[in-house]
Parts: C-alpha cells; structure tokens; sequence
C-alpha cells in the first residue's frame, strides 16, 4: 500500500482492511450473541455520514430482527473535533419503549455520542446502546459505556472506512493515518 495525499495533506497505510473486517465479525458477534433470541428488535442508527460503510457491513451480519434509521450529525471541521455537534438531517421516527443501538465509524471526545444519547432518551428509548467500529481510549472521557467496539485508535487522525479529511477519502478501504503522525 502506498501513501496517498488528500487535500494537500499526505496520508500512510495504518489498518488493513483484514484487520478491519475482523473487527466487524467481532461486532457482529457481541450483538448477536445480547439480541437473538431476545425477542428485542432494535433499531440500528447509522450516524451518516461516516457510519455509512461499517453499518452497511454490520447489518448482513446480523441475525436478529431489527430496523434501520439515520442520523446526520457533524462536529468536526478539518482533522479537529470543534466541541459542537450540528444536527444536518434529523430522526423521523418513533421511538418510544425502543432499544436503539448507535452505530459509529469512532468515537474521539464522545461529544456525538453524549448529545446523541440525551436526545433519544428524550424521544422515549428505553435501552440506548453504543456500537462503535473504533475508539480513541486516550481521548474519551465522558461516562456514557461503550457497549459495543471494533478496535481502539491512538489519539491521531485517520481516514478510510468511512472516516474523512474534509468529506474526502470515506471510500479507502483500507484506514490511513496523517504521516505526520505516525511514530
Ligand atoms: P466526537 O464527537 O469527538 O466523539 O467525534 C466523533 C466524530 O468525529 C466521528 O463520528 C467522526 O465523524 C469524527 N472523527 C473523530 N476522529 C476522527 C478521525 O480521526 N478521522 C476522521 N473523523 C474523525
Ligand atoms: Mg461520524
């Protein structure tokens, strides 16, 4: 694999997509181990646009009933976390007495995550669970448990899977870092 530039910022191999997918066969795994036979049906929330690739991995390899809704929430501008989370497209469903699992390409500060989980307890689910493909374990603090997750992170910038620099490089399948960054 080589490096590849992204609006003018140059980017290194870091994850390759074997040990991406096994990461998604652990997930698919955990949730399919708490929720078939539960005689739960969940509903699986892709936060878009990043979750977009792991969900559409996630989902085949599930083996419970559930439903699928999206979210659009933004809160990073260039390679930083601006603190603020926007809401871009919103919910249109029902969730009263539901289970929701969230689905995320990463958890970094947890700000999603928390604003995310406030606002569907105020719509009525009744069980919120969080399923992230990956986690900067250095970064997040906040108190919200992390249910479900494919790998941890370093606290540096990645893209890749559905991770992007300025809305680009979502479709690598591989996940690269800043080469910067790399040690
Ligand atoms: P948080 O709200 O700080 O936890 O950040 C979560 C969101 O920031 C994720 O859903 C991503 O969209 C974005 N994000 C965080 N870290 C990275 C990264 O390393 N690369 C690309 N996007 C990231
Ligand atoms: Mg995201």
């Amino acid at each position: 694999m080589e490096s590849i530039r992204i609006n003018g910022k140059d980017f290194v191999p870091y994850i390759s997509n074997d040990k991406i997918i096994a990461a998604v066969d652990k997930v698919a795994a955990e949730l399919n181990n708490d929720f078939f036979g539960s005689g739960v049906t969940p509903v699986i929330l892709c936060v878009l646009n990043g979750s977009i690739i792991f969900c559409g991995h996630l989902m085949p390899r599930l083996k419970f009933s559930c439903e699928l809704a999206s979210i659009r929430l933004k809160s990073y501008e260039g390679t930083k976390s601006t603190g603020d989370v926007k809401e871009v497209i919103g919910l249109d469903i029902d969730l009263s007495g539901r289970t929701v699992i969230i689905v995320e390409d990463i958890v970094d500060t947890g700000a999603t995550i928390e604003s995310l989980v406030s606002q569907l307890k105020e719509k009525g689910a009744v069980d919120v669970r969080i399923c992230t493909f990956s986690l900067k374990t250095d970064v997040y603090k906040r108190n919200i448990k992390i249910d479900y997750m494919g790998m941890e992170i370093a606290n540096k910038f990645i893209v890749g899977w559905g991770l992007d620099y300025d809305q680009m490089g979502r479709q690598l399948a591989d996940i690269y870092i800043l080469k910067d960054q790399l040690e």
